[in-house]
């Protein structure tokens, strides 16, 4: 049954999106199959696989039906059994890579959660990936900058929550806020199913006395709930986003394909015969 984790850091711009879509590209790549979902209005993890359709005014409105349905109507209409929900999930350009996406009209989407008054507003989105995980290894869900019921629903519906931060204070107020909100969530709800994975830092300068600073009081804080690995400042991750090409294809030796290999091994989510894909890749090994 595949493992479901949500990225989430209430901050935007953390390289919550970022992450989602190079470590399922990284988890696709050792042979794993891998959905993502986009629970972002921005839309921005669907963009980067090319999975983006652009919302015509009257469905933006929801005053008609999409041609294609998406993580909106997943929402929407609360479905639940394998014929509804996989005609929401797309191919990408990755081998074994595949999306949930989202687009402009899933904006509407808390607004009408709450306006309806039905019980489980929270599990919503659990449900629907109760019905289909058993189809990968790994489910990622990126979630928009924001602490509403969406982020609820992608607690209660993950195994792991993973939190990017930058090395910046605003960011870790962002991570604190995330931890308050599992808490209070597993406390409140008697959730025991979700765990905090960890926080790693992003878009990092490692040569900063600010970066050593911090990571010295993260590691205080979090102990093993703060990964090591950081992922260094790289142009090449803001330029896949206006190419569109999968990381692997464009840029296959950069800095932030080793930091998130290097991430990932760390975080020792994957199976031994796929870390041993993903450690000769790096070649921190000779053979597979
Ligand atoms: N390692 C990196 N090196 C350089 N730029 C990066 C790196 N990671 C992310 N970025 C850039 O930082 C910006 C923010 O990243 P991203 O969109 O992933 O953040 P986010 O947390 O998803 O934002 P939002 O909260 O708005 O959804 C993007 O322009 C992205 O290209
Ligand atoms: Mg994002």
């Amino acid at each position: 049954m595949g493992k479901i984790i949500s990225i989430i850091n209430n901050k935007g711009g953390v390289g919550k999106t970022s992450s989602t879509g190079i470590l399922a590209e990284l988890l696709a790549f050792t042979g794993c199959r891998v959905l993502c979902v986009d629970l972002d209005q921005q839309s921005n993890l669907s963009m980067l696989f090319n999975c983006y359709v652009k919302d015509p005014v009257p469905v933006l409105n929801w005053r008609e039906r999409p041609e294609e349905e998406n993580i909106t109507e997943l929402f929407r209409y609360r479905y639940r059994s394998r014929e509804e929900i996989e005609p929401l999930i797309k191919p990408t350009f990755v081998k074994n890579l595949y999306m949930i996406p989202s687009s402009k009209r899933h904006q509407k989407t808390p607004d009408q959660i709450i306006a309806e008054k039905l019980s489980n507003n929270n599990t919503i989105l659990k449900k629907s990936l109760a019905t289909i995980r058993d189809g990968y290894d790994y489910i990622l869900i990126d979630n928009a900058p924001a602490s509403d019921i969406l982020t609820v629903n992608s607690i209660f519906a993950s195994d792991y929550v993973l939190t990017p931060v930058r090395i910046d204070g605003f960011s870790y107020k962002g991570l604190e806020e995330t931890l308050d909100t599992i808490t209070y969530i597993k406390d409140e709800h008697d959730v025991d199913s979700v765990s905090f994975l960890g926080t790693f830092v992003t878009q990092a300068e490692r040569n900063t006395v600010l970066y050593r600073d911090l990571k010295e009081s993260y590691t205080d804080e979090l102990g093993g709930k703060f990964f090591q690995t950081s992922i260094r400042k790289d142009i090449r991750v803001s330029e896949i986003e206006t190419i569109f090409k999968p990381i692997l294809d464009y840029a296959p030796n950069t800095n932030a394909v080793y930091d998130y290999t290097r991430l990932i091994l760390e975080m020792n989510i994957l199976p031994e015969d796929k870390k041993k894909v993903l450690a000769y890749a790096i070649g921190e090994r000779e053979d597979m």
